[in-house]
Order: structure tokens, then sequence, then C-alpha cells
């Protein structure tokens, strides 16, 4: 069975990006099994450049809130990124999480280990009409994704969402993801 972890990046629960990262997960319900991560409801701090993981090698030597999602990105296959684009780049929780993979950047330590080969996806809604709002946003993802060694399975980013129920209205969004969903997971 496909393991993976959900990344809700949105504090409006059931939002734009929270409807189209289910869509997208919908058609794998029995070959699939999801970790949800709300960010907003987890008690998570920044990274503090500590350093513990460079010279160790290890997870992150912070003890909060951000334990159980590690443990699951420990065995899964594909990391799913939900985020509504804030200031052309990610909600600031996201921004917080992608500092806290900073132990992924240097896990060929004993007792670390690494994000490379996992899938991963990104999926993300914009109010902006304008496709390039999003430029920031994928250039963060692919560089990302390139320096941990992650497999980009897909990127789905959606103009013209701004009222809270917008994607649920959008039948043709919908489908495209679960479309997408079948064939990557
Ligand atoms: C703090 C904040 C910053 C935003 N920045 C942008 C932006 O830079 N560009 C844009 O097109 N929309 C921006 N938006 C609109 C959201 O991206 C949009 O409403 C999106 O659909 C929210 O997704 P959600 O329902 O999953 O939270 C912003 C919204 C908020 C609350």
């Amino acid at each position: 069975m496909t393991k993976v972890t959900l990344i809700l990046g949105s504090p409006r629960k059931g939002g734009n990006t929270e409807t189209l990262a289910e869509a997208f997960l919908s058609s794998s319900e029995k070959t699939a099994r999801v970790d949800r991560f709300r960010l907003q409801e987890m008690d998570f701090s920044g990274c503090t450049d500590c350093r513990q993981c460079w010279s160790q090698g290890g997870p992150c030597v912070i003890e909060d809130g951000l334990k159980p999602l590690y443990a699951s990105l420990k065995d899964s296959d594909a990391i799913l990124f939900a985020s509504p684009l804030y200031w052309y780049s990610w909600s600031g929780p996201v921004k917080t999480l992608w500092d806290r993979f900073l132990p992924f950047a240097y896990g060929d330590k004993p007792g670390a280990f690494t994000l490379e080969g996992k899938k991963a996806i990104l999926v993300s809604a914009a109010g902006d009409a304008e496709g390039s709002c999003f430029q920031g946003l994928l250039f963060s993802f692919r560089r990302s994704c390139s320096l941990l060694k992650m497999t980009i399975a897909g990127e789905f980013c959606f103009t013209g969402l701004h009222g809270r129920d917008e994607a649920s209205k959008r039948s043709e969004l919908l489908q495209k993801l679960r479309l997408a969903g079948q064939s990557v997971l």
C-alpha cells in the first residue's frame, strides 16, 4: 500500500487547497494510506540554526509537535504539500516546516534518514488571475525537491480561487486532480 504524508498548510479548514488535495487523493482511498497533518493545529517552532543536524546528521533536536510528522515522512512514499499562495510563496506554517527539513539535507550520518526518492506533489490555490503569480512558489518547490533528491510527481497550481469554497465549485479542476492522483499514487 502506498503511504502518503499530506501537509495541509492553510488556516482554512476545508478551504481551497484542502479541497484540491483531497480530490487528488480521492481515487486512491483503497490503495493508499494517508497521514494528514493540519499545520495550523500543530504546535511547532522554527529552525533555530543550532547546526546539530548538520554536525550530527540526526533528526532535528527540537522536541515539539513535529515528531509525528517526522515519523510519517520516514516511511512515506509520497509527500503532498497543500499550501495556499501567500505573498507569492508558501503560507507561513509551510515555510516554517520547510526550514525544519534541514536535517534531510544532511542525512548521511548514522541514525539519519533522507527524503531521497520520495515523490513530492504540490497543490496550491491563488486568488490572482495570472498563472505567473506561482513563479516564486514553484522555484522554491523545485529547488528544494532537487536539493533533497525528491522526485516531483505533480504540480497543481490554480488561479482565480479567492473565496473559501470556490474550489469545490470547480468540478473540472477536481476531476483533473482525481485523474492525476489515480496515475501518480
Ligand atoms: C495572508 C494572505 C496572503 C495572500 N497572498 C496571495 C498572493 O500573494 N497571491 C494571490 O494570488 N493570492 C493570495 N492570497 C489569496 C489566497 O491564496 C487564496 O484565497 C487561496 O484560495 C486560499 O486557499 P485556502 O482556501 O486553501 O486557504 C492570500 C491570502 C492571504 C490570507
